[in-house]
C-alpha cells in the first residue's frame, strides 16, 4: 500500500447550466469535483484550502475512518470548519472497503456543488469476484440550482415552509436534453459493442432519491457502498442520496447504431412540491463496421421509470441486496445484541418566533424534524473536541432518549402534537458493544422514506417493513446470514429498518437523514464511542492543524 496526496482548493466557479450562469462554490474549479482514487489499505491525505467566504468541512462519505475521527469532516460534529484562508489536511486510510463512495461537503447545503467520486481499487494483486471490465466509467446524479442554495436553506429556515426545489437533475454535473436550454449540457458516454463497463452510480443530489435506467440495457449490481454484494439483475435501480452502487453494464455485440438514454428521476414520497423532471444522458455505440450517421438522425430509445411514489418497487428492490458473505468477503454480522434501540424518525414542527408569521404547517409553526423526539442543534464547538479535551459542559449532554417518547401509530390516528424539543444530546455506548436499531418512520406530518446515514461504521440490514415495527414477531424474520452492508439505507415511508453494527470505532459518530432538508430541520443524532483498551482501539491524537472555532 501507498501514501496518495491530493490537494482540494475551495475556489468560486462559474458554470453555466439551463441558460444561467453562477459563480458556484467548487473544488479546483471543477464540477462535479475531482476523483480521488485510491486501493484499498492505501493512506489518503487530502490537504483542503480554503479560497472562499463561506467557512467549509470536507467528508469522506462512508470511508470508516477507524479511529481517525479527527478526519471525518461533518461541521461542528468531529471539527470546526475550514475558515476563509485557512487549511487543514485530512489523513485517512482505506481499511477493508472496495468499491466506490462519495466525498462532499458538510457544512450547510455546500455539497450543493461540493462533491466528487472515491474510486476504491482491490489491493495491488487482488482482482474482482466478478468479470474484468473493460473500463470503468463514474455516473454521479445530482442536482442543479439556479440560484444560490445557501439562500434557498436560510430563506426556509427563516419562513418555516418547505425549500424550494432546485431546477434540474443532473448527470456527472450535466442536465441533459429534456430540459430546455440544455442540451449541449448532456452527459455522453460512448461505448463499443460487446464490453463489459462498470458503472460507479453515485446519488450526490441533496434532496431526491433517484431512479436510474439505461434504455434496453440490464444492469447487474454487484457493490453497494464499497462493500461487494451478490450480484444481481435489474433494468432500474433506486439510489439515495448518500448511496453508491457498482453496475456492470454489457454492451451487444449486435445493436444498431443509436442512441440509448439513461435517466434519472426522483423517488418521492412526502407531500409538498417536488421536482418530477427528468435528467437523460446518452449511451451511444460505436460500431467501427457500421456508417457513422450524424447524432441527429440516430434513432433514439427512452427507458420507463416507476411512478414517482412506486413504494412497493422500492421495496422489492432493496431487498434483492444481499452481502457476498463468502469466505473471502465474510458477512460478519452481530450474532447476539448487547443494546436496542428503538427511535422514530420524521417531521414535526417547532413554534414560530412570536410576533411573526411563519409559512410552515401552519402560521404559527415551522417545520423541524428528529429522532425520538429530539430535534438535534448543532453546537458552537466541535463535538469530537469537546469530548476528547472533557469540555462537554455546555456544549452537549449524554441523555439521548434511547426509546420514543411518543406513540407513532400508523393503524390509529397520529398524535395531534406536532411540537418536537431541541437539544444537543449525544448516545454514548462502550468499546465493541454490539448495537440493533430499528428506525420507525412516524406519520406525524405524513410517512416519508429517510435514506439515515451512519458515519464511521458500515450496518447490516436485517430486516425491514411497513406499518409499525412489531418487536416479538418482526424479529423472527430478521436475516442474520447475508444481509446487506451499507453506510446509508431509506427507512421505508410507513415502515421501518433494523440494523445492527460493532461499535468498534472510537470517536463521535454523526448519523441523519442524507435529504439535506431534513438534516437541516434536525434529523440528525450523534453517537459518542469510548475508547477500548486495547491496541489500536482508541481514538488517535488530534492533529496540529485541526482548525478551531
Ligand atoms: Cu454524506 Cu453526514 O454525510
Amino acid at each position: 500500500s501507498r501514501t496518495r496526496h491530493y490537494t482540494f482548493h475551495i475556489e468560486y466557479h462559474n458554470v453555466t447550466r439551463l441558460c444561467h450562469t453562477r459563480s458556484i462554490l467548487s473544488v479546483n474549479r471543477q464540477f462535479p469535483g475531482p476523483r480521488l482514487i485510491a486501493r484499498e489499505g492505501d493512506r489518503v491525505l487530502v490537504n483542503v484550502v480554503n479560497h472562499i467566504s463561506n467557512n467549509v468541512s470536507l467528508h469522506w462519505h462512508g470511508v470508516r475512518q477507524l479511529t481517525s475521527g479527527w478526519s471525518d469532516g461533518p461541521a461542528y460534529i468531529t471539527q470546526c470548519p475550514i475558515q476563509t484562508n485557512q487549511s487543514y489536511t485530512y489523513n485517512f486510510t482505506i481499511t477493508g472497503q472496495r468499491g466506490t463512495l462519495l466525498w462532499h461537503a458538510h457544512i450547510s447545503w455546500l455539497r450543493a456543488t461540493i462533491y466528487g467520486p472515491i474510486v476504491i481499487l482491490p489491493r495491488q494483486n487482488e482482482s474482482y469476484p466478478f468479470e474484468k471490465p473493460y473500463k470503468e466509467i463514474p455516473i454521479i446524479l445530482g442536482e442543479w440550482f439556479n440560484v444560490d442554495p445557501e439562500a434557498v436553506i436560510s430563506q426556509a429556515l427563516q419562513t418555516g415552509a418547505g425549500p424550494n426545489v432546485s431546477d434540474a437533475y443532473t448527470i456527472n454535473g450535466l442536465p441533459g436534453p429534456l430540459y430546455n436550454c440544455s442540451s449541449e449540457d448532456t452527459f455522453r458516454l460512448k461505448v463499443k459493442p460487446g464490453k463489459t463497463y462498470l458503472l460507479r452510480l453515485i446519488n450526490a443530489a441533496l434532496n431526491d432519491e433517484l431512479f436510474f435506467s439505461i434504455a434496453n440495457h440490464t444492469l447487474t449490481v454487484v457493490e453497494a457502498d464499497a462493500v461487494y454484494v451478490k450480484p444481481f439483475d435489474t433494468d432500474i435501480i433506486l439510489i439515495t442520496p448518500g448511496q453508491t452502487a457498482n453496475a456492470l453494464l454489457k454492451t451487444k455485440p449486435n445493436f444498431p447504431n443509436a442512441t440509448y438514454l439513461m435517466t434519472a428521476r426522483p423517488y418521492f414520497t412526502g407531500r409538498g412540491t417536488f421536482d418530477n423532471s427528468t435528467t437523460a444522458g446518452f449511451l451511444q455505440y460505436n460500431q467501427p463496421s457500421h456508417p457513422h450517421y450524424p447524432l441527429k438522425n440516430l434513432p433514439l430509445f427512452k427507458p420507463t421509470l416507476p411512478a414517482i411514489n412506486a413504494t412497493n418497487f422500492v421495496a422489492n428492490f432493496t431487498n434483492k441486496f444481499k452481502s457476498l458473505a463468502s469466505s473471502k468477503y465474510p458477512a460478519n454480522v452481530p450474532q447476539k445484541v448487547d443494546k436496542k434501540f428503538l427511535f422514530t424518525v420524521g417531521l414535526g414542527t417547532t413554534p414560530c418566533p412570536s410576533n411573526t408569521t411563519c409559512q410552515g404547517p401552519t402560521n404559527t409553526t415551522k417545520f423541524a424534524a428528529s429522532v425520538n423526539n429530539v430535534s438535534f442543534s448543532l453546537p458552537s464547538t466541535a463535538l469530537l473536541q469537546a469530548y476528547y479535551f472533557k469540555q462537554s459542559n455546555g456544549v452537549y449532554t449524554t441523555d439521548f432518549p434511547t426509546n420514543p417518547t411518543r406513540p407513532f401509530n400508523y393503524t390509529g390516528t397520529p398524535p395531534n402534537n406536532t411540537s418536537v424539543s431541541n437539544g444537543t444530546k449525544t448516545l454514548v455506548l462502550s468499546f465493541n458493544t454490539s448495537v440493533e436499531v430499528v428506525l420507525q418512520d412516524t406519520s406525524i406530518l405524513g410517512a416519508e422514506s429517510h435514506p439515515l446515514h451512519l458515519h464511521g461504521f458500515n450496518f447490516f440490514v436485517v430486516g425491514q417493513g411497513f406499518g409499525n415495527y412489531d418487536p416479538i414477531k418482526d424479529p423472527a424474520k430478521f436475516n442474520l446470514v447475508d444481509p446487506v452492508e451499507r453506510n446509508t439505507f431509506g427507512v421505508p415511508a410507513g415502515g421501518w429498518v433494523a440494523f445492527r453494527f460493532l461499535a468498534d470505532n472510537p470517536g463521535v459518530w454523526f448519523m441523519h437523514c442524507h435529504l439535506d432538508v431534513h438534516t437541516s430541520w434536525g434529523l440528525k443524532m450523534a453517537w459518542l464511542v469510548l475508547d477500548g483498551t486495547g491496541p489500536n482501539q482508541k481514538l488517535q491524537q488530534p492533529p496540529f492543524d485541526l482548525p478551531q472555532c
